[in-house]
C-alpha cells in the first residue's frame, strides 16, 4: 500500500479549515510523508446541507488536491453521524439507552442501529458518494461509517426492539425454544409469542443473563448488517478495497469482531493507549496482536492512533520523548503495515479540540511534528518489512462471546472481569518473551506448541472438543479458572465445574470461593492467591501448585499425548506458564517481537539495553554483530542474518 514505505496516514477534517489552510496542509503532509488520508468520515451535513440537496464542490477540490500530491484516499461514507435536518425530520431514529431515556443529537452517532429510516439516508447518501468517487485514481480505500458501535451499539428503542425479536425468531425458530434457552421457567417470564419479548431494558432486579447474552449478539449483527449494506451500494460503483475502523481497546466490547472479520477486505484498527489501565504498554501489544488474529495473521493497518494525549480520559496523558515512535513501531512489530494518526490537524473548536495531532495548535516548531517526521522517516526504512508476517507458536483463546458472559450482572464476584484475566495472561507471556496468536474458540490449533485459555467462560460443545483433540494429539493448554462453565445459551453445565473441560483437566470443582478485596491466600512457592479460588477435587489431575494447607491451586492433567493444566485462582502466570511454553525470557522492560526475518526490539526502560543479534538494523542501517544497543525508550529493527 506505501510505495517506498510503511504507510504513514492520517485523519483529515478538512471541513474545519479553509481552502487557504488546505494549500499549506497538502505541503506539509507531503513534508511528512503522508501517503494516505482520511476524508468524508463525518461529511453527512455538509454534502447533504438539507435533505436530497448535495453539495460536493468543497470535497471534489480536497479530493484534487490530495490527488494532485500524490496521496491515496482513505474516503469516508460519510455517514457516522445524522445531520441536524434528519435527526429533526426523524427523531425515531435517535437512539434509546436502557433506560428508556433517548440520546440526542449534539454529540455524535446518534442513530439507531436497527432504524430503517436512518439506514435509507445513510445508503443514499453512500450512493452519491460511491457514484461520484467509486474510480477516482487517487481512491486508496472505502472507511464506511465511522468505529461503528462507539457510542450507538446498544440501542432498546422500538424499532430495534422490533429487529431484536425478527433475529430472535431467525435463532431460535420457535418461542418454545426461545423459552428453553433463556430459562424462562425462572421468574415467571415465559412468552406466549415473540411479540411479548423486549430487549433487556433496565429492571428493577438483575435481568435475565440469556436475555442479555443475546442482546448483545443482536446488537453487534445489527451493526455488521449496516456495515453490509453500505458496502454492497459502495460495491455497485468501485472496485477500490472496503473496511471500517474496529476498535479493539479495553473499554469497547460491544461487536463479536470474530464475526465481522471475514467481511472486511482489509482489517483497520483504532487504537489509543488507556491510562486507566494498570499497564497501558502491554494492552497495546495484546490489542495489536488480537487484530492480527483478525486478519487471519496478514497483515493490517492502524486506522487510528494518537500522537500525543486524547481527550476522553479522566487523565489525558501527553506521550514520553520518543513514545510516538515506539507505539507506531509496536504495532508494526506485531503485523501492522500502516500507521494512521487521528488527526492531521488539531481541532480549535469541538469536543476534540484538546485531543493531539500530527500539526499541534502550536505548530510545527514543535516536539510532535519533529518525532512524526521521525517515524516517518523510520517507516521508510522498515519499507522491506512490509507483507512480512508474525510468527509465534503459541496461541491464546479470545471471546467476545465469553466477555460478555463473565462481565453480566450476577456474578460470582465484581472482581471478575474477562477482559482482566485475558490481559494478565497475555501479559505475562509478553513477559517471557513469547510472542503469541490470538485466536477465536474453535479455530484450529495444530500448528501451536501451546495453547493458553483465560477464563473461556462460555464455550460450545464443539469448541471444547477443538481443544480436548488438540492436547489429545500433543498439545499442551494452560485453562484458567471460570472457563467451560457455560454453554452458548448461558446454560450451566452440570456435574460440577469446570463443566465442558471437567474431563480434559482431570478435576471437579464443587463450589467457587472467591475471596474479598484485600484477601490474600499464600502457595506454598512463596507466592499469593487472590480473587478467586475454588474447591477442587482431584481426579485424574495431580497438584502442581498447591495452597499452604496443601489443597490444590494449579494442576496439570496428561491426556493422550498432551498436558492440561488448570490454573483455578489469580496468580504470578509467569510461575506456571514458564514451565508450559518456550519462554526465551526476557530482560524486563524489553519486548522483542519477531516479525518474519526481522527482530524488533523495543527498549520501554529508562537503560540502554544489549540485545543478542546479528545482521543489519535497519533504523539506523548500521550492520550489527553479536549484539545490538537498544538505547532508552527506542526501537531497534535487525533484519537476521540467515
Ligand atoms: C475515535 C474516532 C475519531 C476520534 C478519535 C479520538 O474514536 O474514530 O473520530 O474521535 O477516536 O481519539
Ligand atoms: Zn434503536
Amino acid at each position: 500500500m506505501g510505495g517506498d514505505s510503511v504507510l504513514l496516514g492520517c485523519d483529515y477534517n478538512f471541513e474545519q479549515w479553509s481552502p487557504a489552510v488546505w494549500r499549506e496542509d497538502m505541503a506539509l503532509m507531503r513534508e511528512a510523508g503522508v501517503g494516505l488520508v482520511a476524508i468524508n468520515v463525518f461529511g453527512w451535513s455538509h454534502l447533504e446541507p438539507r435533505p436530497g440537496e448535495y453539495d460536493f464542490a468543497a470535497l471534489d477540490e480536497i479530493v484534487e488536491l490530495l490527488h494532485e500530491a500524490g496521496i491515496g484516499i482513505n474516503l469516508g461514507t460519510g455517514t457516522a453521524s445524522p445531520p441536524p435536518w434528519l435527526t429533526r425530520r426523524h427523531p425515531e431514529v435517535l437512539p434509546v439507552t436502557a433506560d428508556g431515556t433517548t440520546r440526542y443529537p449534539g454529540g455524535r452517532q446518534a442513530w439507531c442501529p436497527s432504524s430503517p429510516v436512518f439506514r435509507e439516508h445513510a445508503l443514499r447518501l453512500t450512493e452519491q458518494v460511491a457514484a461520484r468517487y467509486g474510480d477516482h485514481p487517487a481512491l486508496a480505500l472505502w472507511h464506511v461509517s465511522n468505529e461503528l458501535g462507539c457510542h450507538n451499539a446498544l440501542c432498546y428503542c422500538e424499532a430495534g426492539a422490533a429487529a431484536f425479536r425478527v433475529w430472535l425468531e431467525q435463532r431460535h425458530g420457535t418461542v418454545e425454544a426461545l423459552n428453553r434457552a433463556w430459562g424462562t421457567a425462572f421468574w415467571s417470564q415465559r412468552y406466549a409469542s415473540f411479540d411479548e419479548v423486549q430487549p433487556p431494558r433496565l429492571a428493577l432486579s438483575v435481568r435475565n443473563p440469556a436475555q442479555l447474552l443475546d442482546f448483545q449478539r443482536f446488537s453487534s449483527d445489527a451493526l455488521l448488517a449496516h456495515y453490509r449494506a453500505e458496502a454492497a451500494v459502495i460495491r455497485r460503483h468501485s472496485r477500490a478495497r472496503i473496511t471500517t475502523n474496529f476498535m479493539v481497546t479495553a473499554h469497547i466490547r460491544a461487536l463479536d469482531y470474530w464475526s465481522w472479520a471475514p467481511d472486511m477486505d482489509v482489517i483497520a484498527n483504532d487504537h489509543y493507549l488507556d491510562h486507566r489501565l494498570p499497564d497501558p504498554a502491554a494492552e497495546l501489544s495484546f490489542a495489536a496482536d488480537l487484530t492480527r488474529g483478525l486478519a487471519g495473521g496478514r497483515p493490517w493497518m492502524l486506522m487510528e492512533t494518537s500522537t500525543g494525549a486524547v481527550n476522553w480520559q479522566p487523565y489525558n496523558l501527553a506521550k514520553e520523548p520518543g513514545q510516538l515512535v515506539r507505539d507506531a513501531l509496536t504495532h508494526v512489530a506485531r503485523g501492522a503495515d500502516a500507521v494512521c494518526f487521528f488527526q492531521w490537524r488539531a481541532s480549535a473548536q469541538g469536543a476534540e479540540k484538546f485531543h493531539s495531532a500530527i500539526v499541534p495548535h502550536a505548530g510545527t516548531g514543535t516536539a510532535v511534528w519533529r518525532e512524526v517526521l521521525e517515524l516517518s522517516a523510520t517507516l521508510r526504512r522498515l519499507r522491506e518489512v512490509e507483507g512480512t508476517t508474525v510468527e509465534a507458536d503459541t496461541a491464546l483463546v479470545f471471546s467476545w462471546e465469553s466477555w460478555w458472559a463473565t462481565d453480566t450482572e450476577a456474578r460470582p464476584s465484581q472482581d471478575l472481569r474477562y477482559l482482566d484475566q485475558v490481559h494478565a495472561a497475555h501479559r505475562a507471556l509478553r513477559e517471557l518473551g513469547v510472542t503469541v496468536d490470538v485466536v477465536a474458540p474453535g479455530s484450529d490449533l495444530s500448528r501451536y506448541r501451546a495453547v493458553v485459555v483465560p477464563c473461556l467462560h462460555l464455550v460450545s460443545d464443539e469448541d471444547a472438543a477443538t481443544l480436548g483433540a488438540y492436547v489429545e494429539r500433543g498439545g499442551r493448554a494452560v485453562i484458567t479458572f471460570y472457563s467451560g462453565i457455560v454453554d452458548p445459551d448461558d446454560r450451566v453445565r452440570l456435574g460440577g465445574y469446570p463443566g465442558a473441560f471437567r474431563d480434559l483437566l482431570g478435576v471437579v470443582v464443587e463450589e467457587f470461593a472467591p475471596l474479598l478485596p484485600g484477601q490474600e491466600k499464600p502457595l506454598r512457592n512463596g507466592g499469593r492467591a487472590t480473587v478467586w479460588t475454588e474447591r477442587l477435587r482431584l481426579t485424574t489431575a495431580r497438584t502442581e501448585e498447591a495452597y499452604e494447607d496443601g489443597t490444590p491451586a494449579v494442576t496439570r492433567n496428561d491426556f493422550g499425548a498432551g498436558q492440561a493444566w488448570y490454573v483455578s485462582t489469580v496468580l504470578d502466570l509467569r510461575d506456571v506458564l514458564v514451565k508450559v511454553v518456550d519462554a526465551p525470557g526476557t530482560q524486563k522492560d524489553t519486548e522483542v517481537v519477531r516479525r518474519g526475518p526481522y527482530v524488533f526490539v523495543i527498549n520501554h526502560g529508562a537503560k540502554d539495553v544489549e540485545h543478542p543479534a546479528t545482521g543489519e538494523e535497519l533504523v539506523t542501517g548500521q550492520p550489527v554483530t553479536g549484539s545490538v544497543l537498544v538505547p532508552a525508550g527506542a526501537v531497534r529493527v535487525i533484519r537476521e542474518q540467515a
